[in-house]
């Protein structure tokens, strides 16, 4: 999919929107849609974007690489594309970045104070991402379902600072 993204072809953004409202309405936990959608397509910011996705994603390619088993051609391909989407990110037309609101340990406290005995930080990452990829998921495939191509990334957590300052995600 990575290797096969048609970056030059322009992105409607009434299918964009479109899709978001299929997207969203996907289950979400306590029927709570904590979520904020950021759709990006200015070019200096993408330019940001890639550049930071790229040093994100650098030491987890090299590691991948470094791990491939002898002969084993679909990993050496799985990492070529990671590294293939790294060098062209920012030539994606429409970056779309959802987002949470609350971070994992107000949640993992909010569960704390029920009393859990488990691994809270376990228990709370699930609940919070949990109700985003659904969502996420339901949104790729309407794209797909529309002749447009997307790939999923998390990588760009590793800037996460510096890519919500850019996009003035506010904290937390
Ligand atoms: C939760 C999640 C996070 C991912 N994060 C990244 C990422 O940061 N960078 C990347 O290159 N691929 C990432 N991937 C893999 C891509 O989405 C990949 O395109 C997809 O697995 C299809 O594989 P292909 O591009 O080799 O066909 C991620 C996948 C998932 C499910």
């Amino acid at each position: 999919m990575r290797k096969r993204l048609a970056l030059e072809r322009p992105v409607p953004m009434d299918v964009v929107r479109e899709c978001l409202d299929l997207a969203l309405q996907a289950p979400t936990g306590f029927n709570e849609q904590n979520w904020r959608w950021l759709v990006v397509t200015d070019p200096g910011k993408r330019a940001v974007i890639g550049e930071a996705f790229r040093r994100a994603e650098r030491p987890f390619v090299e590691m991948m690489e470094a791990n491939i088993p002898d002969g084993d051609e679909e990993t050496r391909k799985v990492a070529s594309s990671s590294w293939y989407l790294a060098e062209h990110l920012h030539e994606v037309p429409v970056h779309v970045i959802p987002c949470q609101v609350g971070r994992i340990d107000s949640t993992a406290k909010l569960f704390g104070s029920l009393g859990y005995d488990t691994d809270l930080t376990n228990m709370a990452t699930s609940a919070v991402y949990a109700i985003l990829w659904p969502a996420a998921w339901s949104f790729m495939l309407a794209l797909r379902s529309r002749g447009l191509g997307a790939s999923l990334t998390m990588i760009h957590l590793g800037a996460e600072d510096e890519i919500a300052k850019l996009l003035e995600i506010p904290g937390g």
